[in-house]
């Protein structure tokens, strides 16, 4: 019986020796002092022992169970302690290091140039307002005069979601919107998403932006759509900006013109920046058609309207010299600071 003491103490002592891992130690600990453990073993067996012998190995079993107790909880204590000082080396904070800088934002170059574009109008007395994306065919083709078969659809082919319902291929919509709802006099803006489509490339994109202007009041005529476009152009493209309109057709407008700034790089001699040309077209416009008037609750003989459409990342490649819009889309931050 002592010599099988013995063994157990000096193994138990030995294994703990040797434990490396706190999970080791409960091991050894069930092993032994378990209730199944071996030195528990011991105990149960002793109602073999001569009862003059038993105090005698009763406390040698009691000697042993507190030796390795003992054991336990010293290498215990080791292994937690080395483990703090591990966890301490691999959590330590360089307090001496520079903080990392908080990385702020950039308003994206289309933002930066609608609100250029809403600072002008809002200025000229307009009001902003906002339309849906989803638009019904009604608002987006039908009330501006282009009715179903009609060859204008073609070009602004769009994404439908049924025969009533698509995605809008113009902010032109917007105008009906607001001549409904509203008596003139009428000045708005309204910016917001367009979706055509069309196949990526360096000019095209299934979605992208415009901003529509309207104008609805008694006596507006040709002169004060054209005062207004060239007062955007200066303060958008800079004061010595020059413009012109060239007829042009929008079933919605009668007459209608697309506008073309003087080139702002070369001052209008021709460079490669206006491929030559020294003029650049930025928008569509013309005085809103008297049907559309009419289609909108408004009488055309007593008021009359100009209305006009930019296409808002034209300006933005424009103005920041951008030359291909699909870098509009990428949103690298590398590429947006820059604006
Ligand atoms: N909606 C036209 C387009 O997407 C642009 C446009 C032209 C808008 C003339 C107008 C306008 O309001 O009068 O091509």
């Amino acid at each position: 019986m002592k010599e099988e003491l013995q063994r157990i103490r000096e193994e138990a002592l030995n294994k703990i020796g040797g434990a490396d891992k706190l999970d080791r130690l409960n091991e050894i600990r069930v092993a032994y002092l378990g209730k199944k453990g071996e030195l528990t073993g011991i105990l149960r067996g002793m109602k073999d022992v001569a009862p003059e012998e038993r105090p005698k190995v009763g406390q040698l079993v009691n000697d042993a169970r507190k030796e390795i107790e003992a054991a336990l909880e010293e290498t215990q204590r080791k292994l937690a302690r080395a483990a703090r000082e591990q966890q301490m080396k691999s959590e330590k904070i360089d307090v001496t290091l520079p903080a990392k800088r908080g990385v702020l934002g950039h308003s994206h170059p289309n933002t930066v140039a609608l609100k250029e574009v809403e600072r002008i109008f809002t200025g000229m007395g307009y009001e902003v307002v906002d339309g849906p994306e989803v638009e019904y065919d009604e608002y987006n083709f039908e009330r501006l005069n282009i009715p179903k078969g009609h060859p204008a659809r073609d070009e602004q082919d769009t994404f439908y979601i049924n025969d009533r319902i698509l995605l809008r291929s113009q902010t032109s919509g917007v105008q009906v919107r607001v001549m409904e709802k509203q008596k003139p006099p009428i000045r708005m803006i309204a910016p917001g998403r367009v979706f055509r489509a069309d196949e990526v490339d360096a000019t095209h994109s299934p979605s992208f932006h415009q901003v529509e202007g309207l104008v609805v009041d008694k006596g507006i005529t040709m002169a004060d759509l054209k005062g207004t476009l060239d007062t955007f152009a200066k303060q958008m493209f800079g004061p010595d900006t020059k413009t012109k309109l060239r007829p042009h057709h929008f079933p919605f407008t009668e007459p209608s013109a697309e506008v073309d700034v003087s080139c702002f790089k070369c001052g209008g001699k021709g460079c490669r920046f206006c491929k030559g040309e020294g003029w650049i077209e930025i928008l569509g416009c013309g005085m809103v058609h008297p049907h559309v008037l009419e289609m909108c609750g408004i009488d055309p003989s007593v008021y009359s309207g100009f209305a006009f459409g930019v296409g808002l990342e034209r300006i933005a490649l424009l103005k920041y010299e951008i030359d291909d819009m699909r870098l509009l889309y990428e949103n690298d931050v590398r590429f947006l600071k820059q604006f």
